[in-house]
């Protein structure tokens, strides 16, 4: 019940009604009987910097959606090491009257991956904003990244930053199915993290199942649909696969570590993913 002791939590983004987070998040408020909402709020970027004071003042933690990732920075008080090197903030907490920015993005998607990654080659696919997170936190975990991208130069570009910046290993792949397939045999993860494959474009793959082997690790990022044919192919193959709700639910979950240090994370997981699913298959067509 909502009473005078409710507290609100934000996500800002632009547009938001699509947005999953609010789903996730009072879902777990409620099985945790934690007396919150989660609310979204479509915000131009004119108002961005009011939004902040505002939330600041009423010390409303929120997370930020696209197209504020990198914006948002300009008016924050303190950003952590990780949303430094992805350069953009998802999670903001209110600490004190101070406005710090986190990133969970990336840690979202190594926490779905549910392994040590030090050591290991990690292959991915893209270089936008996903890829960027996820590239980053995994050479953070001393992962060797290789990326490929569709637009060479975005890849070297991210790759060379990954070197320069955390000086682990990092190069890029031109996105051609000949190399990757010769590069693959040298991988032990793959992480899809383009658009390629998402709703309504679901037969679109990059890679196929004699591009992939027995003993990979295969994850997309692409969560509509939920088995993508990308995935398909891999499993083919017999790879084992992780679908991009992982990645939606561990950012979530991190970022509710940051505001509440709620620590049953298991319990956390089966909620969103329970309400995740049914959400997506009742709204299959239209998210
Ligand atoms: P996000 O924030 O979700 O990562 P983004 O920053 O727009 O979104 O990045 C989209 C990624 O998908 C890019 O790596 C893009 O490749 P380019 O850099 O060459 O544009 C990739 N992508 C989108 N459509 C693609 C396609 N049809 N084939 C290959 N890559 C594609």
């Amino acid at each position: 019940m909502i009473d005078a002791k409710t507290k609100l939590v934000a996500l800002i983004g632009n547009p938001v009604e699509h947005s999953l987070s609010p789903i996730m998040h009072n879902a777990v408020f409620k099985k945790f009987g934690m007396n919150y909402v989660y609310l979204a709020f479509k915000v131009d970027k004119e108002k961005l910097k009011d939004v902040v004071n505002c939330f600041k003042a009423l010390e409303i933690n929120f997370n930020v959606t696209i197209p504020h990732k990198i914006e948002i920075m300009k008016y924050l008080d303190d950003i952590s090491k990780e949303a430094k090197l992805i350069q953009a903030v998802n999670v903001v907490k209110i600490d004190n009257g101070k406005a710090i920015g986190y990133n969970t993005d990336g840690i979202g998607a190594l926490k779905a991956l549910k392994i040590d990654v030090k050591d290991k080659n990690v292959l991915i696919l893209g270089a936008g904003g996903a890829a960027r997170a996820i590239a980053f936190q995994l050479a953070l975990n001393r992962a060797n990244v290789y990326i490929s991208n569709r637009t060479f130069e975005k890849a070297l570009k991210l790759s060379d930053e990954i070197r320069k910046k955390t000086g682990t290993k990092s190069f890029a792949i031109p996105l051609d199915r000949k190399i990757l397939r010769e590069k693959i045999k040298e991988m032990d993860i793959v992480i899809q993290a383009t658009s390629v494959g998402m709703y309504p474009n679901t037969n679109e793959t990059l890679l196929y199942r004699e591009d992939f082997r027995k003993d990979l690790i295969v994850m997309d990022i692409v969560y509509n649909p939920l088995e993508t044919r990308f995935l398909k192919e891999a499993k083919k193959a017999g790879a084992k696969t992780i679908d991009g709700l992982g990645m939606l639910i561990y950012q979530g979950i991190e970022s509710l570590k940051i505001w509440f240090e709620i620590m049953n994370e298991e319990e956390m997981e089966n909620i969103m993913r329970k309400v995740l699913m049914e959400h997506l298959s009742f709204n299959r067509s239209s998210v």
